[in-house]
């Protein structure tokens, strides 16, 4: 049985850093074990303008922890305002890695995010044409639409026809939560790629639901039945190239998570890594988690994979604390609520 695992430095290929006293809390968590990070532009007010990112980047490199090694990969947040000289002009000075693609009102802080795909038919013309990547929240909007179902109705209505209408666009799926979405990127050409929370491979909607309503699993997309978690872990243990991690590490405080009207978000940096050697331990595929966590994701961004490396060892269950104190109040941490055995020893 193999106790130590050595890999390739990872990188988390979606997060939430937010801003002021929450970014200084959770930055520490996510550079500890990861060398970059794709950074969501869903602050409030949006990271809509490359003078906007450079500026929010300013601030999360002012927050490094002394030492760490970390670069954070800055995304737009499309609107139905992009200027696409701004975002290719900022593409190719490397200043931000991808644009992010809300449809308006699927989830927190998108209110300004897209309503009409036309509108911005242009800009997703010029990212194809410069090679940028479009980062994708898959859910439609629709009222009539069930939650459970927003995200394989997105992919027949909305995802699908822009990669057709626009062809050569790289294009991110971004957390997948059902046995469809698997499908779908499956056929993959190349210019799709998916990536799966921790949280989604662990857990489903029962763990949400049953026994009392559990707001620090709910997220956005929902976790779905237990047959799509499971898709999920046989494509992320797969090795199947274009699939890679993107945790989705979302902090909120405990006090908006355990309201009457709790914000949607899973906070798994801290305990990301361990829990992802439980998954591919418990799947055989240990062997594999290097391609999710550190290979496959600086393949399709067209970045070399990371020359540092973390180790991890199987032991006695991790001790999960359950929150991490911020200027904001506690966040409470993601805990599967079954034994994970392995740790990161060295990072
Ligand atoms: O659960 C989620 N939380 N899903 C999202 O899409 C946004 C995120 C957040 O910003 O809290
Ligand atoms: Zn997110």
């Amino acid at each position: 049985m193999t106790q130590t695992l050595t890999l390739r430095r990872p990188d988390d290929w979606h997060l939430h850093l937010r801003d002021g006293a929450m970014l200084q809390a959770v930055l520490p968590e996510t550079t500890r074990h990861f060398a970059r990070a794709i950074i969501m532009p869903n602050l409030v007010p949006p990271v809509v303008t490359s003078a906007d990112a450079a500026a929010y980047r300013a601030r999360i490199l002012a927050a490094l922890p002394p030492g760490a090694d970390f670069t954070p990969l800055m995304t737009l947040y499309m609107t139905e305002q992009t200027d696409s000289a701004d975002v290719v002009a900022a593409h190719a000075s490397g200043l931000i890695a991808a644009v992010k693609l809300y449809p308006a009102g699927a989830t927190t802080n998108s209110a300004s995010g897209v309503r009409d795909m036309a509108r911005v038919q242009p800009v997703f013309d010029a990212m194809a044409e410069a090679g940028v990547p479009l980062c994708v929240h898959g859910e439609v909007t629709d009222p009539d639409i069930d939650i459970f179902d927003r995200e394989a109705v997105f992919i027949d209505r909305v995802l699908d026809p822009i990669r057709r209408r626009t062809p050569g666009l790289r294009v991110v799926m971004e957390h997948i939560t059902t046995a469809d979405a698997c499908a779908y990127v499956r056929e993959s050409d190349g210019t799709l790629g998916a990536t799966i929370t921790t949280h989604h491979l662990m857990i489903n909607r029962n763990h949400i639901l049953v026994g009392g309503i559990k707001p620090h699993y709910y997220c956005l997309p929902v976790a779905k039945r237990e047959s799509h978690r499971t898709a999920l872990v046989e494509l992320a243990t797969s090795g199947f190239p274009y699939v890679f991690l993107g945790t989705d590490s979302a902090p909120h405080t405990q006090a908006n998570k355990e309201s009457a009207c709790g914000c949607a978000g899973v906070f798994s940096a801290p305990v990301t890594m361990a829990c992802l050697a439980q998954v591919f331990d418990e799947a055989n595929a240990l062997d594999r988690l290097e391609a999710f966590a550190s290979l496959n994701g600086p393949t399709f961004y067209r970045m070399p994979p990371n020359d540092a490396t973390i180790t991890l060892e199987r032991g006695a269950p991790l001790d999960i604390p359950a929150s991490l104190e911020t200027g904001e109040g506690p966040v409470v941490l993601f805990d599967p609520g079954r034994p994970v055995n392995w740790h990161v020893t060295k990072a």
